[in-house]
């Protein structure tokens, strides 16, 4: 394999050549630089435990592990399938002069054989995470983290319903909010699979960028905290006329029954957005722009006035004005025309 040297974050990391291989994916072992913001908040996780033990389970070329360890000082275990990925992965933890193991095994086989080991997991595969993410919830120690990627974003977000009911147990649709959906659903599939355990796993961060969506969980208790969390994953309802949207909404709308979608997890995606301190200047903003996000799924205001026949409006007038009668608004990462408020749908609908 053709190889360079680059630097992610302060780490040096011996990646596929982009001069020779045009597109990730063209390369014997799988590198993308787009997900630096992805390992960069990894990262962030990991700075604030204690000498923790970093599982990079499908690791590819270590890169997420190789920051892990070099820039959070954990204690790294390098897996993947693909040898030519372990043997540039083990390259990569000897250039940063890490404490790193390395192993060439199934994830499921490799999480499976180290059951409540690791600090944090991190699951980020070609496609969906789905099947790695039982194994993966043993395989955390008592309030540890889990970390999963998912790039089968329209399996989640409504593209393609049957990978959606397949994959994840939910029902999908195409809507206006169909990133938080999709990011929504998967974290939601994650409490689940904890649930699954009689383990409580708490979304404390998701978000969607690019092609991928990631959630960060946190172990938080056993039973008792499974049956609270796996309450607040909830079916919506949706009316594809008018857009109408809401967790455990109204049956009927416009003079038909509303579509189930999900369930997905209805609780903050951004509690530990805040907390972190994000390792670069791209991190830190991007954590501070999801600190800033409220909790309630968005309203897609473009979307919305397509569906009312109107013209845009622009965004920060229609702010002030959900601020003058009373509520509160943000903006959100998932669109551009995203907004977020405690303000019903009914009223947000007829002010636009
Ligand atoms: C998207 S890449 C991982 C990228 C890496 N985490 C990073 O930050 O650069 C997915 C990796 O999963 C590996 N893989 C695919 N199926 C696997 C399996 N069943 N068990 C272990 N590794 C697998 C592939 O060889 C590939 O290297
Ligand atoms: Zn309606």
């Amino acid at each position: 394999m053709k190889t360079e040297l680059v630097t992610e974050g302060k780490t040096r990391l011996k990646v596929p050549d982009s001069s020779f291989y045009e597109k990730p994916e063209d390369a014997p072992v799988f590198f993308n630089p787009e997900m630096k913001v992805n390992r960069s908040i990894t990262v962030s996780f990991l700075q604030k435990l204690d000498e923790p033990k970093f599982s990079d389970s499908l690791c590819a070329t270590g890169a997420s592990g190789a920051r892990a360890g070099n820039e959070a000082g954990a204690k790294v275990f390098l897996n993947d399938l693909n040898p030519e990925a372990v043997s540039i992965a083990k390259e990569n933890a000897e250039l940063n002069e890490l404490d790193a193991e390395a192993s060439n095994e199934e994830a499921n086989l490799f999480l499976s054989r180290n059951q409540r080991e690791f600090d944090f997991v991190d699951v980020d595969p070609f496609g969906s995470p789905s099947r790695y993410v039982d194994n993966a919830v043993e395989a955390m120690k008592p309030e540890g983290f889990l970390g999963v990627t998912a790039t089968d974003t329209g399996a989640l977000s409504g593209s393609f319903r049957n990978a959606g009911l397949r994959r994840y147990g939910i029902k999908t649709l195409r809507t206006g909010f169909y990133n938080e959906l999709g990011v929504r659903a998967l974290a939601g599939f994650c409490v689940k699979a904890g649930a699954r355990h009689e383990i409580g796993l708490k979304p404390v961060l998701g978000f969607g960028l690019k092609h991928f969506f990631r959630v960060f969980l946190e172990r938080v208790g056993k039973k008792e905290k499974a049956n609270d969390l796996i309450k607040k994953v909830k079916e919506i309802r949706y009316c594809g006329e008018c857009g109408y949207r809401a967790f455990n909404g109204k049956k009927e709308c416009c003079g038909k029954k509303t579509n189930v979608v999900g369930p997905v997890w209805n609780g903050s995606l951004t509690e530990a957005a805040e907390e972190l301190s994000g390792v670069d200047e791209e991190s830190k903003s991007f954590l501070d722009r999801l600190s800033d996000e409220r909790d309630e799924l968005m309203y897609n205001v473009h979307f919305l006035c397509k569906k009312k026949s109107i013209p845009p409006k622009s965004m920060e007038e229609l702010m002030q004005k959900v601020r003058e009668r009373g509520f509160s608004v943000s903006r959100t990462h998932f669109s551009d025309f995203g907004l977020k408020t405690d303000m019903g749908f009914d009223e947000f609908f007829e002010l636009l």
